[in-house]
Formats: structure tokens, C-alpha cells, sequence
């Protein structure tokens, strides 16, 4: 399906009543970054080259809402869990390809436990349509990607692979409200699994300590980790910095952060 439909817009949001009222949400709820909202709906080539996937680490995650209340963790939810997959582009994506339940069906129970909506304010399927509609139908240009199906499928398998609880487990790296973590000591231990290139993020909590949230690798078209593509740096900054990414920064060098355990009776202060 082309991206340059623009005319089907029109169309298309009288058949998604909640797509305004979601993006409202989605700017009220984060304290950093904007969602990209305001870089949708425009033509793109399908020049992107690298795709970044993201993890959440439900702990640290109601840190990151303005409104820490409106955050939910479910008891079966005790892991890292999927936040996105995103290509880096210097074009733009758009909302013209619907996604509906029946193409995630299939895969529902997955998704459920690997890529749950943390928000009270956005049911699960709304957060995968999201997701689908900022990042997914710009990755569909690509034949791996080319439905919802194939995107969703690509990301559990991608959550498999970076297993990032088992790889500081093993490293000794657990969650704890006493012990903060050396950022260079944890990167040396993802390093080999999540490439080079792979970002930790943090927010900074009410008794500004920084708290580990996100985890970025860097994948090509291809899915191979690293992505080295002539040219990309400069698109790289400017998704990491610029008003595309998501919220949180890159945990600061110089400050050990925590890795905070998740509660799921009051998720929102869990080390207070
Ligand atoms: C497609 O993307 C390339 C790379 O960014 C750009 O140079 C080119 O002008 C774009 N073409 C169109 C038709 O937008
Ligand atoms: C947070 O959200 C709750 C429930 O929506 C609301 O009652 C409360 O006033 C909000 N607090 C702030 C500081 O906005
Ligand atoms: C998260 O999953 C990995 C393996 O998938 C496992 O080793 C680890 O113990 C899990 N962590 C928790 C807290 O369940
Ligand atoms: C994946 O892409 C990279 C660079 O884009 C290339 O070097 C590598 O050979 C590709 N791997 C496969 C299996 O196609």
C-alpha cells in the first residue's frame, strides 16, 4: 500500500474515533519527548536503513509519566518488555495503513505478556495500534515487514533474542533499591549481546536518582545488530535528541543508576 494516500486521511480518521484523543494522551502522559505526532501523515521513500528495537524495564517506567498514577504493571508482568520497533528516518511515516484485533489475534497471548500497554489510559491493543501506526507502516516498505502480522512476529522473536533480565542476571545485575550500577560496568555486559551502539536510558526520579528504563539496540534492515550505514549518524543524533524519540535520556556516564524491582501493588514509588 503506498504511504502518499494523503486524500484516504480524511477517510481514514472518521474510522478511528480515538486516534486524536490517544495522541492527546500520549503528549499529556510522558515527561520528555514528544511521540512523534507531529510527523505522521506525511509521504515517505523508504530510505531508512536502521532500525532501532526498544525495551522497558516496567520498574523504572512510572518514573518516566508526568502522572506516575497512571501507570499499571499486571502481576504476570515480572520482565522487560517490548516498547517498540522503530526505523530511523529522515522521512516521514503515516497513519494510512489500519491495523485491526483480527491481524493480531494469533499472537495475542504473546503480546500480552511481552508488549502489555503499562498505562491505565490505553488499553493493550490501542498501544500495539500505536505503535503499528507511528512506526510499523513506515517499517512495511521493507518485504520482511510488510504487514501487521510480520512486524509483530519480527518484534517477539527480537524480544527472545535480547533477553536483556538473563543477561545481567548472569552478570550479577539484579534489580534493587539499595545498589546503584556503574553505567560503563553495565554497558561492558550488554556490549556483546546488544552491539556497540546500544543505548541505556533513565529517568530521573522524584529524589533525582536516575533510574533504568529503557534499553535501545540498533539493528539493520536486515536485523543484524550494529548498524554502521554511511550516512546514518547524523540521522541517529537527531532521532535520539530530537522531538522522535521516546521519553527518558541516556543514563549519564558519571552517575550509577538503579535498577529498581517492580511492585505491582503501587508501581510508582517502588524504593520510597
Ligand atoms: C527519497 O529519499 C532520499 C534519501 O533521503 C532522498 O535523497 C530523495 O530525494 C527522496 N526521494 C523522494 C521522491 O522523496
Ligand atoms: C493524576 O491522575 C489522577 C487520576 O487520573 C488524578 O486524580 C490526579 O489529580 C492526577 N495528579 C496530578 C498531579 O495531575
Ligand atoms: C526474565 O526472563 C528471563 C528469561 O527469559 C529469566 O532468566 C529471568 O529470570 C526473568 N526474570 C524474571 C524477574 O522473571
Ligand atoms: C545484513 O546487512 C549487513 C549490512 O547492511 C550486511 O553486511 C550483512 O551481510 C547482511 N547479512 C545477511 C545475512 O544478509
Amino acid at each position: 500500500m503506498s504511504c502518499s494516500m494523503l486524500p484516504l486521511l480524511a477517510t481514514l480518521s472518521l474510522l478511528l474515533p480515538d486516534w486524536s484523543t490517544t495522541q492527546a494522551v500520549l503528549s499529556e502522559d510522558y515527561k520528555y519527548g514528544h511521540q512523534c505526532s507531529d510527523q505522521l501523515d506525511q509521504p515517505h521513500n523508504c530510505s531508512w536503513k536502521c532500525i532501532v528495537f526498544t525495551q522497558q524495564w516496567p520498574g523504572g517506567f512510572c518514573q518516566s509519566l508526568y502522572n506516575e498514577t497512571h501507570c499499571r504493571i499486571a502481576q504476570s508482568i515480572n520482565n522487560w518488555t517490548i516498547h517498540g520497533l522503530w526505523p530511523l528516518r529522515d522521512q516521514y511515516c503515516c497513519s494510512c495503513w489500519p491495523m485491526f484485533h483480527s491481524d493480531v489475534e494469533e499472537l495475542e497471548t504473546d503480546l500480552t505478556e511481552y508488549w502489555p500497554s503499562l498505562l491505565k489510559t490505553r488499553t493493550q491493543f490501542q498501544f500495539w495500534r500505536e505503535e503499528w501506526y507511528k512506526h510499523g507502516a513506515c517499517a512495511a516498505c521493507v518485504e520482511g515487514f510488510n504487514s501487521p502480522q510480520k512486524y509483530f512476529q519480527i518484534c517477539l522473536k527480537l524480544r527472545q533474542q535480547f533477553d536483556v533480565s538473563r543477561i545481567l542476571e548472569a552478570a550479577g545485575i539484579t534489580p534493587s533499591c539499595k545498589q546503584p550500577y556503574k553505567v560503563q560496568e553495565v554497558r561492558s555486559v550488554l556490549e556483546p549481546h546488544l552491539g556497540v551502539k546500544h543505548e541505556i536510558q533513565c529517568v530521573r526520579d522524584r529524589k533525582d536518582r536516575e533510574v533504568l528504563f529503557q534499553v535501545k539496540v540498533q539493528l539493520t534492515r536486515n536485523l543484524t545488530v550494529g548498524c554502521d550505514h554511511h550516512g546514518d549518524a547524523d540521522r541517529v543524533s537527531a532521532f535520539r535528541s530530537g522531538s522522535c524519540s521516546s521519553s527518558g535520556h541516556p543514563c549519564p556516564p558519571e552517575i550509577p543508576f538503579y535498577y529498581f524491582p517492580i511492585m505491582h501493588q503501587e508501581p510508582w514509588r517502588p524504593c520510597d
